[in-house]
Order: C-alpha cells, then structure tokens, then sequence
C-alpha cells in the first residue's frame, strides 16, 4: 500500500525520549535550547501580525532577510553570495530534504557522519539513495578526511558534514575541513554543510567549508541560535545554478517559508547578539557541570566543543537507559544516531543547570550498579 521508499525508514526514536514526561523525570534527551526567542523577535511577530503580514513572501524568501543572510555569510564566514544566492526554508529539516531531491539519484552515495544527526540517513533513504557512514573516530570523534578519502567509490555524489555536531559536540578543525574541501574539489563531489550549531560553540571557532570551495551547499538556521525550533526557519546557499534547481523542490512542497518567521528572524539576524553570548555562556557552565560530573563518576569523555550534547560510551546502551529511567533521567540511546554510536548515550545539557546537577547525582547511582568503561 505505502511507496517502497518507505522501507526501511523508521520514525525517530529521539522524538519518543522527548516526549517521555513526568513530575519528577529529567529529561536530558532534549535537543532544543530552553531559552526564549528574543525579546525583539517577539515585537517583530506582533508588529508583523498588526500589518497583515500574513501572506505568502516570495519563494526564495523576503529580500530584506536574504539581504541580511549574505551580509552575515561574509561577515561571519567570509563566503561572499549575493541574496539571490539564498533560499529561506522551512527549518534547517526542509533545506537538507530539499538537497537530496534535487541532487540524489537512485544508486548515488553519500557520505554522512556515524554517529550523526537522524535526517541525514532519512534523507538519503527517501531519496532512494544509499548513505555510506563515515565512522567518525577517537574519543573526540575526528572526521577525518583520510577516512573520507577511503570510502569515496564510483557512486559516490555527496559528503555531509556537520560541525558542530549533534550527537558528539564535536568542532572539525580548520585544517580537516580545508582538507575535505579540497577533496571534494578534486573527485567533483559536493559538500552538503549543515551548520546549524554553528553560533554554540565554546573554545574553537567555526569554519565552514564554504570558505575554502565553491562545491559546498550550506545549510544554516535559526532554530538553535535564537531558540526558534517552533517557528521553522533555516536558509540554504549555494551556488546560483544549484539554487535554481533546489528552489523547485522548495517552490512545489512549501512555496515560501512562514511569513511571520521570516520577521522574527530578520529581526533576531538585525538586533543585538547579546541573546546568544547569554545563551552560549549558560551553555559553557552547565557543559563543564556535567563534563566534570560524568568523568568523577567514571564515564570518561572528553570536553566536547559546541552544541549542547555530550556523548560518552557507557558500556551496555539500552540497559544505561533503562536504568538512568528507572531513576527518572531520560537520555538517547547512541545507536539512534547510527552504528558506531552504539553503547554510548547522548546527554543534553539544555536543560537547567540545577536540574543538570539532580540528574548527575541520580547518574551517579546507577554507575555502581552497570560497570563503565
Ligand atoms: C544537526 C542538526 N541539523 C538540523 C537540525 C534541524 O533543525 P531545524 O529546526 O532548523 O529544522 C537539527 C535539529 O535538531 C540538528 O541537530
């Protein structure tokens, strides 16, 4: 009855630890800031709502918010793109499904990180292409372009990357990026670069590929930054030729992104980035609350540098789940981000800092009863 391409697809078990609730669970599979948009953001949709504002904008988005996007993309990411360059989407989720419509074949590869953010693979799948994992190694969960090298074969069409990333926290060091760049250059491969923990990160900085090839695609959002997971918006750039084809995946599934969205974000990209300096270094404690109190207990792992999750191996993943529940602390098993995530578990600091340190206590009665390490 349901299309082939549905095989093999299953619906994200991150999404059923979300939802896990209770007076006295701590959810820490939560992959969301808990902070709130910003205070401008808010007047943005109210002013937008009073103006009528409520209509289809163009596909591509509205100008002011592109015109505000490719100034960021230089200013930030030294990426030079005209506005025309840009397509504002429905979340960071709708540009990288767009992406493997427009440019995956059945039989074509691509590379995407293991573990790795859940879509990627979906993605891929639904585009009755074949994802090729790329394991991602050591204790700081290296891409490593010498392993990207080795897996690219004759099918193979695109690399995803994803720095900082989700489930690890892992920052790609300049040099790797530039590496893997210049690879992609070389076998005529494209880079699918989602960037959408760009703005959380802690001692490192951020490179984009985008900095070192014209054969990158960027994706890129507001929901992490600004904490607008709810109003769906992201934007994709990319080279003039490869935005024409991707706008007509956009045009036929959302038209445009949600009008209102669009003035929150423009004014979020406008006003003053305090929100996020705030947002980061609230971030920055509860990452080194929780560094400490994990490698105290025995569960060693090493400082990740951005996003807000930590992922540590556990020993036996589903029975650490089940008893971090039994002690009301919800974490995701680290198979759900792919094989080589298998008996670690994802913890998420996005949650408050006191309740960060209950769970750490609650942790630290199951670790005399599961041997780690
Ligand atoms: C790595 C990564 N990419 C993309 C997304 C999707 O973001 P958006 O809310 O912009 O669709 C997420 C959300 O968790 C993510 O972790």
């Amino acid at each position: 009855m349901y299309a082939r391409r549905l095989k093999g697809i299953s619906l994200s078990r991150i999404r059923k630890m979300f939802e896990v609730e209770g007076e006295d669970i701590i959810n820490l599979g939560i992959g969301e800031p808990d902070f709130e948009i910003p205070e401008d953001s808010k007047k943005a949709i109210i002013d937008a709502l009073e103006e009528g504002f409520t209509h289809y904008t163009p596909n591509k988005g509205i100008p002011e918010l592109r015109e505000a996007i490719a100034k960021k993309l230089k200013s930030d990411n030294n990426i030079k793109r005209d506005p025309d360059d840009i397509i504002v989407t429905v979340g960071a989720s709708e540009a990288l499904y767009m992406c493997a419509q427009a440019l995956i074949d059945k039989k074509d590869e691509v590379l995407i990180p293991d573990p790795g953010f859940l879509s990627y693979n979906a993605c891929v799948k639904l585009a009755e292409g074949k994802p090729i994992p790329i394991p991602l190694e050591g204790k700081n969960f290296r891409t490593n372009p010498e392993t990207i090298e080795s897996l690219i074969g004759k099918n193979t069409k695109a690399i995803i990357l994803n720095s900082p990333s989700n489930p690890t926290g892992a920052v790609t060091e300049k040099d790797d990026i530039k590496a893997i760049a210049e690879l992609a250059e070389e076998k005529n491969l494209i880079i699918i670069s989602d960037e959408v923990y760009e703005k959380i990160i802690y001692e490192k900085k951020h490179y984009s590929p985008g900095q070192f090839t014209e054969n990158a695609i960027i994706i890129n959002g507001f929901s992490k930054t600004y904490a607008m997971t709810g109003l769906r918006i992201g934007y994709i750039t990319a080279p003039r030729e490869v935005i024409e084809e991707l706008l007509k995946i956009h045009q036929y599934n959302t038209a445009c992104a949600p009008s209102i969205s669009q003035a929150a974000a423009l004014s979020a990209l406008k006003g003053p980035q305090r929100v996020v300096d705030h947002m980061v270094a609230e971030f920055r404690r509860r990452r080194n609350l929780m560094h400490k109190r994990l490698n105290n207990m025995g569960i060693e792992c090493n400082k990740p540098g951005g996003a807000f999750y930590m992922f540590p191996y556990v020993g036996d993943e589903a029975k650490f789940t089940e008893k971090a529940l039994e002690e009301g602390v919800v974490v995701v098993p680290g198979s759900a981000f792919g094989y080589n995530g298998k008996d670690h578990v994802r913890f998420s600091y996005a949650t408050s800092y006191d309740k960060i340190k209950e769970a750490m206590d609650r942790i630290e009665n199951i670790t005399d009863v599961i041997p780690i390490g």
